[in-house]
């Protein structure tokens, strides 16, 4: 039987995310649109933007956050060409993302001291090889195969290398033990629902340490230019932007952080997630014919929440194509690189009320399929 009731908000693509709900482009607060973003109104917005991020996040004392360009793309590049070389680096990836922070490594940077732990979609690389003598690069969430690091006990508190963490699908819906970490990086077209354009780059003392101590031999480009004269320009992380940011994206993003602190702040979204997580989780186990793509229960994502079917992928794609056509779910077919499949964002932008009415349509879809 087709289902009657529809998602209020078919919207749950895994980037760019729903917009929180009661979003309300009008209620932007627009008074930086049409002024400089060096004049005081726009580095008032745009320090608010750092400072709001450390608090809502509770970052420890010394840890610096700043907007620089590209997304979270241009984040982590910025880390990686800045601050690898000195030290050998262990690169974990398993999935799309984190494959292509290898290339950069090896195929561009042409680090010779690498060492690639990797796995298939749905699995973990074994993250107790990580040395803490070396620089670790790896990704919090497997955007496009649902796999996370369940908790960061394999890094160590006395490490000497750094550990530089894409965690754009991560930050606000996931525990993330900040004193572990030396580069974060996340975006705010993601968890929060915000748009694309400008990255988030958080650094610890020690990735500070590296930046004022290393001078990388490859040439930077000034968009990756982190330090002045040898010091760390602290200004990036005040909202002085190395060049000129979307004021658009500053405001959206100031809405995105005044909301999440309204709903009980990080930890209340991480519950949210982990609430929409359980709805999915329920009806999986409900039904022989759909399985999570991760194979840990431990390491399933609560925002990109991947999902096999036993069907072959032009079904698939016939599935995903019948709930978009009934406007019940829009962007919830497996990303291009990873297995066919169904990918269900449940950061705390969704709500779980709108999961709940989508499961009946995804089996309704499924029969239709399988008639
Ligand atoms: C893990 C991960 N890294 C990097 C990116 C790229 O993000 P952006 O397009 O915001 O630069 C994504 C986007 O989905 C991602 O999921």
């Amino acid at each position: 039987m087709k289902p009657t009731q529809k998602p209020a908000n078919p919207n749950f693509s895994s980037g760019p995310c729903s917009k929180r709900p009661g979003y309300d482009v009008s209620n932007l607060d627009l008074s930086t649109l049409g002024r400089s973003h060096r004049a005081a109104i726009g580095k008032a917005a745009l320090g608010r933007a750092c400072a709001d991020t450390a608090q809502a996040l509770g970052l420890p004392e010394g840890y610096r956050v700043g907007v620089v360009p590209a997304s979270d793309t241009g984040a982590v590049e910025m880390a990686l060409w800045s601050m690898l070389g000195p030290r050998p680096v262990d690169i974990f990836y398993w999935e799309s993302f984190g494959k292509g922070w290898q290339t950069d490594i090896v195929k561009q940077l042409k680090l010779e001291q690498v060492n690639e732990y990797s796995a298939d979609y749905g699995a973990l690389p074994d993250l107790a090889q990580a040395d803490p003598s070396h620089d670790i690069v790896f990704t919090w969430n497997g955007t496009t195969s649902g796999v996370k690091v369940p908790h960061g006990d394999w890094i160590s508190d006395d490490r000497e290398g750094l550990t530089i963490c894409d965690a754009t699908s991560a930050v606000f819906a996931m525990d993330i033990p900040w004193k572990k970490l030396d580069v974060v990086t996340f975006s705010w077209q993601k968890v929060l629902g915000g748009e694309g354009a400008h990255g988030m780059l958080i650094l610890s003392p020690r990735a500070v340490e590296r930046l004022e101590s290393y001078t990388p031999p490859w040439p930077l480009p000034k968009i990756f230019r982190m330090t002045k004269g040898g010091k760390l320009n602290e200004g990036i992380f005040r909202g002085e932007t190395i060049n000129t940011p979307s004021m658009l994206c500053v405001a959206d993003y100031l809405d995105a952080l005044e909301w999440v602190n309204a709903i009980g702040g990080v930890a209340a979204a991480i519950e949210k997630s982990r609430e929409n997580l359980a709805v999915i989780e329920a009806f999986v186990a409900a039904n022989d014919w759909i399985d999570f793509l991760a194979t840990e229960p431990a390491t399933r994502s609560n925002t990109s929440i991947c999902l096999s079917l036993d069907l072959d992928p032009d079904q698939v794609k016939q599935v995903v194509k019948l709930l978009d056509a009934e406007g019940v779910a829009h962007d919830i077919g497996a990303y291009r690189d990873a297995p066919a499949g169904l990918r269900i964002w449940g950061g705390a932008t969704v709500e779980r009320s709108d999961l709940e009415a989508l499961m009946p349509w995804i089996e309704w879809a499924y029969r239709q399929v399988t008639g």
